[in-house]
């Protein structure tokens, strides 16, 4: 029927086609692997090292070299693998309260299994993720979603890299003589392991850790402010996190912790084995403001403390290794902000040109809410 020349001129006007075939395949399957990057592995984390510059420690602050590798870096932290329209439903596996006896409040710590998740939900230190609380609001639409920071490593509290976790204080305040709840954070101290949850996320590459095992991290934090710095603290201390990440963290961290009671501590136990076996890393100062006060005689704040310790902390943020955290309740910013004014000052610094020289440099880190 056909003649030779006529079959193979067929034939090349196939390889076109052909090509295109493969092509399309390969694209699909590289995307897929970029959007969902598989980061929970313990072996590797997604953030590559950075290279030191060689300024000697004793720089003056005044010339922050920018750290504009940092930035690049954050590119493959995932982001939005789930978004409000399809959020993934987890699965509740533990939530307890956080406080002790004769706390304010209510404090919880809340876990969801993730590992039936496709694609897989993952994260990194420093991130947060959204909830969805069930029901409806006063308009009859679904609840908006609401941010929390987790407060777990990306392995998770159980080191199997299949679970998330947050630390959720209930809002509640008093409007016309009648308590209000907040609707989400109410939602999540009361549900119950087995339950459905909706999760959107992860979010987030503000709060990131830099990957030098030298660094130092400077945290300041009030109440559940404490999340990201629980999973920091985690990845830097806890031995069968240590093992998993291989992240051998040399650097000093400082925790500087306000709450208003002692009881209100949160995870206080752990942090006190992680002062008792690495004394020479890790610093732990409290401001517990109802038990506490402060030299004018009012409650003592994590902006006192700071003043309290300005030359110590100066001398580290005059580290380019340093990387300072802020998370909490936004109104501390103020607060900490004056104190970071006069604590520099008394080192012949001026804070308000060095801090957006420190944000520019990828060293100043805040999540307020
Ligand atoms: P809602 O029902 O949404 O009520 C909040 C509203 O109540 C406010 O918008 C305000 O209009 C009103 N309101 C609040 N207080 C008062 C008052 N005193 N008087 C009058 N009106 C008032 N929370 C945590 O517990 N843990 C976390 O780790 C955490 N991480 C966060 C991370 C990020 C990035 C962000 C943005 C927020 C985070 N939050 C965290 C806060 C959290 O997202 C919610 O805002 C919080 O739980 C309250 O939500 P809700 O639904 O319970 O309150
Ligand atoms: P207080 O409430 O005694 O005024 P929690 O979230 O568990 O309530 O903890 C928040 C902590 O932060 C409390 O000790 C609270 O003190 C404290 N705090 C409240 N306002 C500020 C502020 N403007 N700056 C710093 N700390 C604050």
């Amino acid at each position: 029927m056909y003649s030779q020349s006529t079959v193979i001129a067929g034939g090349l006007a196939h390889i076109p086609v052909i090509i295109g075939v493969f092509s399309f395949i390969q694209k699909f399957f590289s995307k897929r692997a970029s959007n969902f990057p598989q980061d929970t592995e313990p072996k590797k984390s997604p953030v590559k090292p950075v290279e030191q510059k060689s300024a000697p420690n004793t720089a003056p602050v005044a010339k922050v070299t920018p750290n504009t590798v940092t930035k690049k870096k954050h590119a493959d932290v995932p982001v939005n693998i789930y978004r409000p329209k399809t959020p993934y439903e987890g699965t509740v596996i533990e939530n307890y309260s956080l406080l002790k006896e004769g706390a304010i409040g209510r404090v919880n710590h809340i876990t969801f299994d993730l590992k039936d998740s496709d694609p897989f939900l993952n994260y990194v230190e420093g991130q947060s993720i959204g909830i969805m609380p069930a029901g409806e609001d006063a308009n009859g639409k679904p609840h908006k979603l609401r941010l929390y920071s987790i407060a777990s490593t990306r392995h998770g509290d159980d080191f199997n890299g299949n679970t998330v976790s947050l630390c959720v204080r209930q809002l509640q305040y008093e409007k016309d003589g009648e308590t209000i709840n907040g609707v989400c954070s109410t939602y999540l101290c009361d549900i119950k392991p087995g339950d459905k949850v909706k999760i959107t996320g992860p979010v987030g590459k503000e709060m990131l850790l830099p990957e030098e095992e030298d660094a130092n991290i400077v945290m300041l934090a009030t109440g559940t402010g404490i999340a990201p710095m629980r999973a920091y603290l985690r990845r830097m201390f806890e031995p069968t996190e240590k093992e998993k990440n291989k992240w051998n963290f040399k650097g000093k961290a400082w925790l500087f912790m306000g709450a208003p009671k002692s009881a209100n501590l949160l995870y206080e136990e752990d942090l006190q084995r992680y002062l008792t076996d690495n004394p020479e890393n890790f610093k732990y100062t409290k401001a517990i403001s109802r038990e506490q006060q402060n030299t004018k005689g009012g409650r003592m704040y994590i902006q006192d403390r700071v003043l309290e310790s300005a030359n110590e902390l100066f001398n580290m943020i005059e580290d380019e290794k340093t990387h300072i955290y802020l998370c909490g309740l936004k109104g501390m910013e103020p607060g900490i902000d004056e104190a970071m004014t006069k604590a520099a000052e008394e080192k012949g610094l001026n804070w308000s040109e060095l801090r957006p020289q420190l944000k520019k440099a990828g060293r100043w880190h805040v999540e307020t809410y």
